[in-house]
């Protein structure tokens, strides 16, 4: 396999077997590519696609200006690529791209000797390698069947569902799974106010309505919003997509909506916690990126509420275990610490963003010790309440009363 990248940098460290992110199992795989042989990194996507029957294309798709997909680098690489492919290649679209891309990379190619299929991925960041590994399904969306079957056969080892279908529903299947699964979180953390408000206890009436078939027990933890890099880009996109071909999607547009008041829910929590002010309060942040097992800040709820806070007037002291160094976008205004104690040091109260195990480990008591407040509000539900409690917190959880 040949792995292409514009980054001549970032070629090179692959090469030597240094992942520039974090991601369970993955150097471990590229390090074994490296060593049979079987694996290549070189510069730039021609160098990449010469003489190869598939090309997968794996570029970004940031939100342009007005909520759609970008798809220059989708362009640029297909542009890149034509006159170096073999007769026969297939070109295959894992990028997440509006419905029609397909078309816009045949356009691209220029080429009708080459086809041009959608077979986007499912992965989860932290667990993309276990995810590819043991897929739910395998989609392929091509004009051709017997394309769309030679794209599927690349995957028939890993013994996954295949849906062969045309590239508009391929491109759709990807849309619609991250926005069901975004729209099910925004239910979930309003279903958890709900719960506040009524008494009742959010991880038990999830516990009972996962256990329906029809609805599934993942994805059904209550948090401070969802995020990443994926589902609030893919959201709006959708949306505009779906305003452009004149389809009114209300219900995305809640979720949406709902995902932003979640980030409002969490600063309310604390202000709460602290009497009602917040300004000149010291606040710890537990956890920055936009969950657990990535170092990817993008999009990240504990940001969102980060922001809020020193918007505010809070003080903000953060730890987060892959954070060692400011960087982007992370606020200026916060400083940074190296464990959980450094960062509760001094103050009012703790807040917990991300679900790392770290904060589950934690002694109460220690923490305590070098606090001036005793608030905690515990926003992923993940530490033990009782223990907290018994070390002297005031203890504020999600859908918890
Ligand atoms: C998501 C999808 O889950 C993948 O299937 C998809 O391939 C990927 O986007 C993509 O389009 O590339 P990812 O962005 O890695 O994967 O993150 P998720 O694990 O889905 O989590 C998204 C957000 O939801 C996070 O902020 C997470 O903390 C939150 N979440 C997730 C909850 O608050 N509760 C849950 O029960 C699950």
């Amino acid at each position: 396999m040949v792995c292409g990248d514009l980054d001549a940098d970032r070629v090179a460290r692959l090469s030597a077997g240094e992942v520039p992110i974090l991601e369970a199992g993955l150097d471990d795989l590229v390090a074994d590519g490296l060593r049979s042989g079987r694996l290549r990194f070189v510069v730039g996507a021609p160098a990449a696609a010469r003489d190869n029957a598939f090309v997968f294309l794996c570029v970004p798709t940031p939100q342009g200006d007005d909520g759609a997909a970008d798809l220059s680098y989708v362009r640029r690489a297909a542009k890149e690529i034509s006159d170096v492919l073999i007769p026969g290649a297939v070109v295959v679209n894992k990028s997440t791209v509006p419905v029609g891309s397909v078309a816009v990379v045949e356009q691209e190619l220029g080429r009708a000797d080459v086809a041009a299929v959608s077979n986007p991925e499912f992965l989860r960041e932290g667990t993309a390698v276990s995810d590819f590994l043991h897929p739910d399904r395998v989609v392929v969306g091509a004009h051709d069947a017997e394309v769309g079957a030679a794209v599927a056969a690349l995957y028939d080892h890993l013994g996954a569902r295949v849906v062969l279908t045309d590239p508009a529903s391929a491109e759709t299947i990807k849309y619609a799974s991250n926005a069901f699964l975004a729209t099910k979180l925004s239910f979930v953390n309003d279903i958890a106010a709900v719960c506040e408000a009524v008494g009742a206890d959010v991880d038990d009436v999830m516990t009972g309505v996962g256990l329906d078939p029809r609805i599934g027990s993942a994805f059904l933890r209550p948090g401070p919003g969802w995020g990443g890099s994926c589902f609030p880009k893919d959201s709006l996109a959708l949306l505009k997509l779906s305003r452009d071909v004149g389809v009114e999607f209300g219900l995305l547009a809640a979720a949406v909506h709902a995902n932003h008041a979640q980030f409002d829910r969490v600063v309310a929590k604390v202000a709460s916690a602290l009497g009602g002010e917040l300004r000149a309060r010291t606040v710890a942040v537990w956890g920055l990126t936009f969950k657990a097992g990535t170092d990817d800040l993008r999009d990240s709820p504990a940001l969102a509420v980060t922001e809020r806070l020193v918007a505010r007037g809070a003080r903000v002291q953060a730890f987060d275990p892959t954070v060692s160094t400011r960087r982007d976008p992370i606020p200026a205004e916060i400083s940074l610490h190296h464990d959980p104690c450094g960062a509760a040091a001094g103050a009012d109260v703790v807040v917990v963003l991300t679900e790392w195990p770290h904060f589950t480990e934690v002694d109460p008591s220690q923490v305590r010790a070098v606090m001036d407040g005793c608030a905690v509000v515990d926003a992923r539900n993940v530490l033990d309440r009782r223990r907290w409690v018994e070390a002297g917190f005031g203890y504020i959880g999600v859908g918890r009363s």
